[in-house]
């Protein structure tokens, strides 16, 4: 029995060193944690379960059958996260560079089919070489394996990614199909072909961070939500994100519940939108003020910064907030705005998270760039994605809802519950100006006949009141109650039930 235990212990302690000091050392060195190391910030202390830590690979090729790593390059189990279940996985590039084999894969999946099995979340920490090279289809496959599980998982369990190193070629499909990434700057990429391939096949000359960097998925692509100085502070940043979202698609969100009043008032919301209807302000400002404690977990921040993103409590429930930014060109939509906002309303749809949404948008942006890059087909998905829709939605106009904008921006016509409007609300098709420019066209020499007729239009349409009229608004609010009228809206709004056709699934315009 004691020897066991000692060959048990002796077997435990080499996975637990990994690719041997040498190698941790020079993963330190360029600022990365182990990936047991970032375990240990990531999950409560104590929780972790450790799964699979004997699994070796079972390649015979190029040497490999002397180089074995119990584990084999990842570590894999489940823990808690503030007394949460979640399942975890850990790529170790200190073990042949993180690099995915076969049996690498089947680790990864089979977290990812207990976790589905459990209804609890999954998180993959990333940092690997790719494809196990000397293992060559095999590696393939197991990438495969992963990937459809990622798409079984989609809108059943939230899957989280956390890129902190590379991720390249084929490794970085399994992150771009979960719901949220995070990135690590300067030490983690993603890219499809590296810098050598671009430089031969399209003579770009580029660097890796120029590529794939944090910076660049944040600011430039899209493809990943936030982006992090170091490990330590994308780890606990990723602890917050996870408090926010239910274990899964059966679930609601945990209740945390703060000392903010539900009924605070805040005046200075009386004098947030300027009188000159051109004059932008910050929307974030709104959502601050109206959110419990002021704490707005915003994502994408650097990214299509005409929308606004993010999670946000009201009440101490989760809620996922959609807000129109007038400082940045002037809140319209856009390509990058629509598919920005489409794709975080059907997160929250699909895990029942109530989506309020802060409308002031003059409408889509015009152009050649816009037309050609598709905006009919990107805007409409920010349309599909609120009409499908089933968990409470609602809406509180600030200032401007104009033409279609106003009808995709979470209206009643797509099932809005319940749908505000600020007294300085301009509800209509177009600003006046606009307006008064296209109907009274013959008039263009007479300026004096056309501010008669642009201030007539203005006082037709420009107030919330032509809405009200119709019940396309459930009332006028002043501002400083918005935070009191949206909570007692999600109470109300509790135990919603909603159900779509049945259907195999729709066909989102991609
Ligand atoms: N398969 C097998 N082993 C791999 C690997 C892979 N895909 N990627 C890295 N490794 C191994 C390296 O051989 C090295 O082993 P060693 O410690 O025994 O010397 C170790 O991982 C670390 O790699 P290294 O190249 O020294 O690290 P780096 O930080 O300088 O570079 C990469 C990292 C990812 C840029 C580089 O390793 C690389 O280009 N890997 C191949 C990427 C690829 O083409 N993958 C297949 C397509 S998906």
């Amino acid at each position: 029995m004691q020897a066991i235990l000692e060959q048990l212990e002796a077997k435990r302690e080499l996975a637990r060193q990994g690719g041997g000091e040498k190698r941790i050392a020079a993963q330190h060195k360029k600022g990365k944690l182990t990936a047991r190391e970032r375990l240990e910030i990531l999950l409560d202390e104590g929780t972790f379960e450790e799964w699979d830590m004997f699994v070796e690979h079972r390649c015979v090729d190029f040497g490999m059958q002397d180089q074995k790593i119990p584990g084999d390059g990842v570590v894999t189990g489940y823990g808690m996260i503030n007394g949460r279940l979640v399942f975890v996985f850990s790529q170790d590039f200190t073990v042949f560079g993180g690099a995915l084999s076969e049996a690498h894969a089947e680790k990864i999946c089979k977290v990812m089919d207990q976790a589905m099995k459990v209804g609890a979340p999954v998180i993959g920490l990333n940092d690997s070489g790719g494809a196990r090279i000397q293992e060559g289809v095999a590696s393939l496959g197991g990438y495969a394996d992963v990937f459809q599980r990622n798409v079984m998982a989609s809108g059943v369990i939230p899957q989280i990614s956390m890129i902190m190193g590379p991720s390249a070629g084929g490794a970085v499909y399994s992150p771009a199909m979960t719901d949220f990434i995070f990135m690590v700057k300067d030490s983690s990429y993603m890219f499809v072909t590296g810098p050598e391939v671009v430089k031969t096949v399209t003579h770009e000359e580029v660097t890796a961070e120029e590529l794939g960097g944090a910076i660049t998925h944040t600011t430039k692509s899209g493809v990943a939500d936030l982006a992090f100085e170091n490990d330590v502070e994308a780890l606990l940043m990723l602890r917050r994100l996870y408090n926010y979202l239910p274990l899964n698609n059966r679930e609601k969100a945990p209740v945390r519940k703060s000392g903010d009043p539900l009924d605070r008032m805040d005046a200075s919301l009386d004098t947030l939108v300027p009188e000159n209807a051109n004059k932008a302000y910050d929307m974030k400002e709104l959502i601050v003020k109206t959110v419990d404690d002021g704490d707005f977990f915003e994502l994408q921040p650097e990214y299509a910064k005409n929308i606004l993103i993010g999670f946000a409590r009201m009440d101490g429930q989760t809620v996922g907030i959609v807000a129109n930014q007038p400082l940045v060109l002037a809140g319209c939509l856009d390509i990058k705005s629509s598919i920005k906002a489409a794709r975080f309303v059907r997160f929250c749809d699909a895990f029942n998270i109530p989506v309020i949404t802060f409308v002031d948008v003059p409408g889509f942006m015009p152009g050649t760039s816009q037309e050609y890059g598709g905006i009919i087909k990107h805007g409409a998905k920010l349309l599909y994605a609120y009409a499908e829709c089933t968990v409470p939605k609602i809406t509180v106009i600030t200032r401007k809802a104009y033409g279609g904008a106003y009808d995709v921006m979470a209206s009643k016509h797509l099932r809005g519950d319940v749908n505000f409007a600020w007294p300085n609300a301009e509800i209509a098709v177009m600003g006046a100006k606009g307006a008064v420019e296209i109907i009274f066209r013959e008039d263009k020499g007479d300026p004096a006949k056309l501010a008669a007729k642009e201030a007539e239009y203005k006082a037709r349409f420009a107030n919330p009141f032509v809405a009200g009229a119709r019940g396309f608004i459930d009332d006028v609010i002043l501002p400083h109650e918005t935070r009191k009228r949206i909570c007692r809206s999600l109470v109300m709004l509790k135990d919603k039930k909603l159900e779509n056709p049945w259907r195999k699934h729709g066909n989102i315009p991609l």
